[in-house]
Formats: structure tokens, sequence, C-alpha cells
């Protein structure tokens, strides 16, 4: 199935052998983010292969609808032989056909093709090195299409192992069973009425699961205390954000995640912990967690109360919005339960 054809037709001027380089440099260390914006990196390449050959016409077709599915199917399918960029290259004097291929996978995903060269001195021939530098365009696309959804596999893999060892954690304790559950679920929901993008919610996604991770070294005797809080115990449940934090500090690469986590029990006011930050310091992801931590929180027993229900959780929330939460949260949380 074609998923779909990138078509660039340039305007009759050749580009600067000069130029060449610094683009290939530029696609390589391109900061669009394949998983969520493919169709604007394939757009640059489709750009770039008909800048750096100087061709009329450069074209971009993916066979499949989904790249990430195909790419976990195929690489079952792992072969024993060597890759080899040249396999399936057609090429003439008017065209050249470069199938789009990733590592250890024999059948391509897509192709790129340039058509009818333009040339300053009429010859309009692709040569050998037109050949070499789309393949260099080529192989640099695909390695940055692999890499980012081996990260984006990487991502999911670990929010599932993490869900189930957080579960495992809460189901300890009756009065935190599957909270962190819920209000993933929950934020999730909210962050799509909001129209948050998929990167946004993938955050969310995991740092849901985790927000209450740093409670992990704290005793059930300050957990499940019916009475109130000394100072002291207070001040060790404060620390659990920052704990959290830390635990996750090794795994570099997720950024938003442990800034959600840090910052979850942070307020508009500057009332929150650990940072105290205000109102636009605090970004949507964590205002959203914050929320449906919150009201998961009212509506759940508690050692030393009853659930509220969920209309006078709601009614709570809207009083302290602007205040402590964000409006436009606690107005599409209120929406979302009336509707149902
Ligand atoms: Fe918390």
């Amino acid at each position: 199935m074609i998923r779909k054809e990138v078509v660039k037709v340039l305007p009759n001027e050749t580009f600067q052998e000069s130029e060449i380089f610094p683009l290939l440099y530029s696609i390589i260390n391109s900061k669009i983010d394949t998983i969520y914006n493919l169709d604007n990196f394939l757009q640059l390449i489709v750009d770039a292969g008909a800048k750096i050959v100087s061709a009329r016409n450069s074209s971009l077709v993916i066979f499949n609808e989904n790249i990430d599915s195909f790419l976990s199917e195929s690489t079952k399918q792992k072969k024993e032989e060597e890759f080899s960029p040249f396999r399936n290259v057609l090429r003439s004097e008017s065209h050249i056909t470069i199938p789009l291929k990733l590592r250890e996978v024999k059948d391509p995903f897509g192709y790129l093709r340039v058509e009818g060269k333009l040339d300053q001195e009429d010859q309009q021939k692709f040569d050998s090195k037109d050949l070499f530098l789309l393949l260099l365009l080529s192989r640099q696309a695909t390695l940055k299409i692999e890499n980012d959804f081996l990260y984006k596999s990487v991502h999911r893999n670990l929010t599932n192992t993490l869900g189930i060892m957080v579960n495992m954690l809460e189901s300890r304790n009756k009065y935190i069973h599957s909270h962190s559950q819920r209000v993933t679920e929950l934020a999730l929901d909210i962050a799509e009425k909001l129209s948050l993008d998929q990167k946004e919610r993938d955050a969310l996604s995991l740092a849901g699961l985790l927000h209450d991770i740093g409670k992990i070294g704290i005793p059930d005797s300050i957990l499940d205390k019916k009475d109130p809080l000394s100072m002291d115990e207070f001040d060790v449940i404060k620390k659990h954000p920052v704990v959290g934090e830390d635990m996750i500090r090794p795994l570099e690469f997720l950024t938003l995640e442990k800034s959600i986590i840090r910052h979850h029990h942070e307020r508009l006011d500057g009332s929150g912990y650990p940072d105290g930050l205000q109102s636009e310091e605090i970004p949507m992801c964590t205002k959203i967690i914050a929320v449906a931590d919150c009201f998961d929180a009212m509506t759940s027993n508690r050692p030393y109360r009853k659930a509220k229900s969920s209309l006078d959780s709601i009614k709570e929330l809207e009083s302290l919005a602007d205040e402590k939460y964000d409006k436009d949260v606690v107005y599409v949380l209120k929406k979302s339960f009336l509707s149902h």
C-alpha cells in the first residue's frame, strides 16, 4: 500500500556544489522528530534530493502505512546477508531510484527517485557522483528514521515494564492501589482534549505511572497514619518528587518525564514544592498531572478521611482554579466528568 508520495519540482536553477555538504550535514543533525513529524522529514529529504543532484523532479514513496510496525515485524525476518546500499538501485542517465531500507531488513519501505538532470553544461545526465550523493542522503535519512523508531520502541517497553513495577508497589497499600494508573488515564484524557502533541502525551503516559515512585522509601507508618502528620513527617513526604526524579536520572533521554515527576506538586501561586515554581514556569504536562493527581486523591479513601464525591472534588478544584490549578485543565476535567 502506498502511504505517501512527496514530490518536489525544482525551478530551472542549479544548486551550488558548496551547498551540498552543509545540506547533508543539516539532515543528519535535523531536529525534526520523525516519530511525530515524519511527513516534514520526508519533505526535507525530497527537497534535498532534488537540490544535491540538480534534478528537475524528486519524489519519495513510502509503501507502508506504519513504519513503526514495519520495523518491528520485518526485523524478525533478519537475513544473514551483508547490507548493500547498491542493491535494487535503478539508474539511467535520466533518473535514479534508490530503495529506502533499514538495517537488517531485506525489503525496502519506500524509495527516493530523481528525474530530469538540470545541467549548466547541457549534458543533462546523472553521473556516479549524483548516485553517490543520493545514496549518502538516503542512508542518513533511513538511519535517522530507524533511530527515532527504535527510541519509541524502547520508550514503550520501558513504560510497560515500569508500569508493572509500579502496580506491584502500589498493590501493597490499599490507599494507593492503582492510583498511578488512574492518574495516567485521566491525564491522557485531559491531554487529548487540550490537543497536546503526541510527544507530550507519551511523556505523560510514563510520568503519570512514575510520578509517585519516590514514595517507595516512605515508611507505611507515615503513609497510613490516621492522625495529622507532624512537620517532620510532612518533610519526609515532600521529598518524594525529588527522590522520584533521582531514581530515573540514569535514564538520560527522559527529560520531560523527569521534569513532570519533580514538579507534580508545584502550584500556580508558588506554594507548591520542591521548587516553588509559579504559573508559567510550570509546563502544561505538569499542570495536567497535578490536577489528575489531586482529583484521584480527593475521590479515594485516605487513612485520615473518606473519599469525596467526584462532584465535590471538582467543585473544590474549581474554587482553587487560577490560584493553585490551571483553570483550563480543571474546566476540561469538569466537562469530561459531566459528559459521562
Ligand atoms: Fe505525589
